[in-house]
């Protein structure tokens, strides 16, 4: 694996569990909290924080404390993700706003095998909160990460980019990472889900409706389709692969080659995206 430094560049092997120095800039990253590689990602932001938040004050493992109404929700995504990578070759993977990794550690048993795993979190309270060796938790900003390019045969991101306003920018960094042939698994919140619309018109990020759909200072909420995230992709070629549409509360998704029209998306709360970089 090649690292590259977040602030000025510069890439050189890297040996897990050993800290790494930038031989241009000097840049130092070290372990905390006996595991964590530490980005010295500054940014801040709601998302950031409210994550750290909610970590901190579970103090505990659970879908709760990586921002989940419920458990069944969270079953859906993995459920889905699982389906989608059931004939996945086995190679790098990085888990993008990986939280608790409660998603990578059920992930791997669904597909029954270890995947070799970094996960990337820019919330150090979650990061906490991993207690598993399938990931090698990493802490920084997914926006300017701090791997070189075409590292990973598998970069995937489940239920972060909803929090994004802008995703200009982490779109083309996951691509950047992700090897020729690789895949880029993405999935957030339907913009055509009925249910979804109409929590966003009961709830339009309004803090007058006091916290009636969201907790005291839960960050913003973007609903997108899967043609925003493929418009972002920018200079890389790629293929698309397919869309699953994912029916939560039912543990039930179906697969389009295509983004579809009409009715049946509209049930769908959530989609995942899956793209090849050619
Ligand atoms: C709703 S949780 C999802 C966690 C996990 N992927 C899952 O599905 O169980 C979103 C996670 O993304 C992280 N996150 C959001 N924006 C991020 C960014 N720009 N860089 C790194 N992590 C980010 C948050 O800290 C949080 O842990
Ligand atoms: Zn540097």
């Amino acid at each position: 694996m090649k690292l590259r430094c977040n602030k000025c560049g510069f890439s050189s092997d890297y040996q897990i569990n050993n800290p790494w120095i930038c031989k241009e800039c000097n840049q130092k990253y070290s372990y905390k909290f006996d595991k964590i590689l530490m980005c010295d990602d500054i940014s801040t932001s709601n998302t950031k924080s409210w994550h750290d938040n909610i970590a901190k004050n579970s103090n505990k493992k659970s879908f709760k404390s990586v921002g989940y109404r419920s458990s069944i929700h969270q079953s859906c995504m993995i459920n889905s993700f699982a389906k989608a990578f059931i004939n996945v070759q086995e190679g790098d993977t990085l888990d993008v706003g990986c939280g608790n990794g409660i998603f990578a550690e059920k992930l791997s048993s669904k597909l029954n095998r270890k995947l070799p795993y970094y996960g990337v979190d820019f919330s150090i309270e979650q990061l906490k909160l991993v207690n598993t060796d399938i990931i090698l938790p990493v802490n920084s900003n997914a926006e300017n990460l701090p791997f070189d390019d075409n590292q990973f045969d598998l970069v995937y991101s489940s239920e972060v980019i909803q929090n994004i306003e802008d995703i200009s920018k982490i779109i083309p960094e996951l691509f950047r990472v992700t090897k020729q042939n690789g895949l880029l698994a993405i999935s957030s919140l339907n913009e055509s889900s009925l249910i979804r619309q109409s929590i966003m018109k009961l709830d339009p990020n309004n803090q007058s409706k006091k916290y009636f759909l969201r907790s005291k200072n839960e960050p913003d909420i973007y609903l997108r389709n899967p043609n925003n995230i493929i418009d972002k992709i920018g200079k890389f070629r790629f293929s698309l692969e397919g869309i699953y549409w994912i029916y939560s509360p039912l543990n039930y998704s179906t697969f389009e080659k295509q983004p579809i029209s009409g009715v049946k998306k509209r049930f769908a709360q959530n989609f995942l995206c899956i793209i090849k970089k050619k």
